[in-house]
């Protein structure tokens, strides 16, 4: 039998404090803690290791069993058999559209992917070599001065044009950072073409040509959008969670998320995971980065590999592998030296008893970064893809928690390891 409650004793014999457990549908139970402060006493959880900081009816991972759920539907049938705004609808409302409720989500956001055309001004602010990344939080943070008419975050109706607005102009703020990077025009996103084709458009097409998009290309890149879409309390969601915890707006919110998620050993690692296949060069030279790796005195990891949750494969990237194999062939690109380097890199980590001990198997960055530079998109905008698909986890998360009831501003508390109280010296007597 499970058991409802647990109690804290005290070694100085202080009376003992009885807590609830809590049960969700699926996973770990949890003990509430919520009421130790009365008592003067707190728990310390660097890095959130033990801690359950939101209840949650989105997103499930079993990260025992390699398990991956949406509102309880598996990775794998989503990634097999929906398209990226049936997901994020998911993501938003719980359940999966039907037919009626498809057209309208998919004809609300191509209703809402042009921006304010003045936002073409703070794109211009930037240099011309910055980071796409940096022109995201930049631009997702300036989007609440232009659309503050519906930024009231206890309205549900404003919540979700804020959602509905980001989710729909992300893509068109993804693809300028790079078309501005490039010095290519701004191309205006088109509705004949779906979310992922019209990404890919705004990307890669010019004023000079037509475009039509590769359907075995746009159909990878709608897989690396749903398998991005969403990953529970992961960093950058959490972000956005405690940002608009204060009642923050949502494109605050959400451009924080970004800024999470650029660092390396989050959304960041398929950038970093290129630029060290890179680096690394050439097969013969995997032993020396395996060796660093494993060397303690050297602050090198192996990027791509290793997760917070799973300590199996991760199912996005089983899927994410299969999907790079299938693109590869279509462009030809199976005897691609970058490519041929990376599978020979998984197979001897996959061996190596150091990776297999601490169970570090490749995650989904690993073959997202691979899949993305074989369809012509540069390193530099790896993240940025990334970031443009968890807005769907970001909106739902944000819109979950200020519909709950329960939700309150995130503040955490700490052991402070700090001087203790002293007395004010003036300069003149200072050591
Ligand atoms: N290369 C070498 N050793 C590693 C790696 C790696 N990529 N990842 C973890 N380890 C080792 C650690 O040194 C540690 O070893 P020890 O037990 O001997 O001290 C052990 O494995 C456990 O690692 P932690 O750092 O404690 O694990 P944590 O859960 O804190 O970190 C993380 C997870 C950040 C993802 C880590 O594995 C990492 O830095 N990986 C590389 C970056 C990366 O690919 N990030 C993408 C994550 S997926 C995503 O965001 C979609």
């Amino acid at each position: 039998m499970k058991p409802t409650k647990a109690t804290i004793t005290f070694d100085n014999g202080a009376t003992p404090i009885e807590l609830p457990i809590l049960t969700g549908t699926l996973g770990n139970d949890v003990i509430d803690i919520r009421t130790l402060g009365k008592h003067g006493i707190y728990t310390y959880d660097p890095g959130f290791m033990a801690t359950a900081s939101c209840s949650s009816a989105i997103t499930y991972i079993d990260g025992e069993q390699g398990i991956l759920l949406h509102r309880g539907y598996p990775i794998e049938q989503l990634a097999e058999n929906c398209d990226f705004l049936e997901v994020s609808h998911l993501l938003l409302h719980g359940e999966l559209p039907n037919a009626e409720q498809k057209m309208d989500f998919t004809s609300r956001i191509n209703g809402h992917t042009m921006l304010h055309d003045q936002l073409t001004n703070i794109f211009r602010g930037f240099r011309r070599d910055a980071h796409p990344m940096a022109v995201m939080i930049g631009v997702v943070g300036s989007m609440s001065a232009f659309y503050f008419d519906s930024m009231d975050v206890y309205n549900p109706e404003h919540r979700m044009i804020s959602a509905y607005r980001l989710l729909a102009k992300m893509p068109t703020i993804a693809a300028w950072s790079y078309k501005y990077n490039l010095g290519q025009p701004f191309m205006y996103p088109k509705n004949k073409f779906n979310y992922a084709e019209n990404f890919m458009h705004m990307m890669f097409a010019t004023p000079c040509e037509d475009y039509v998009p590769n359907q075995i290309l746009a159909k990878a890149f709608e897989r690396i959008l749903i398998l991005h879409a969403d990953h529970e309390q992961n960093a950058s969601t959490s972000t956005v969670r405690l940002v608009g915890s204060s009642g923050a707006n949502p494109f605050a919110s959400v451009s924080a998320g970004i800024a999470s998620l650029w660092g390396p050993a989050h959304g960041g690692a398929n950038e970093a995971t290129l630029t060290m296949l890179e680096e690394i060069g050439d097969v013969s030279r995997i032993d020396e980065f395996i060796k660093r790796a494993k060397d303690k005195s050297d602050s090198f990891r192996l990027m791509g590999f290793g997760h917070r949750v799973y300590r199996n494969m991760d199912p996005r990237a089983a899927i994410m592998r299969k999907t790079c194999y299938e693109v590869l062939a279509e462009l030809g690109l199976q005897d691609d030296p970058m490519f041929k380097l990376a599978m020979a890199l998984e197979k001897i980590a996959l061996e190596d008893e150091y990776f297999v001990s601490r169970k570090l198997y490749p995650n989904v960055d690993f073959y997202s970064g691979i899949v993305m530079r074989a369809m012509g998109i540069p390193n530099s905008m790896f993240t940025a893809i990334f970031a443009l698909a968890r807005t769907a986890g970001w909106i739902a998360q944000w819109s979950e928690m200020n519909s709950d009831p329960e939700h309150k501003i995130g503040r955490p508390r700490q052991l402070y390891t700090g001087e203790a109280k002293r007395d004010f010296v003036p300069i003149n007597l200072r050591d």
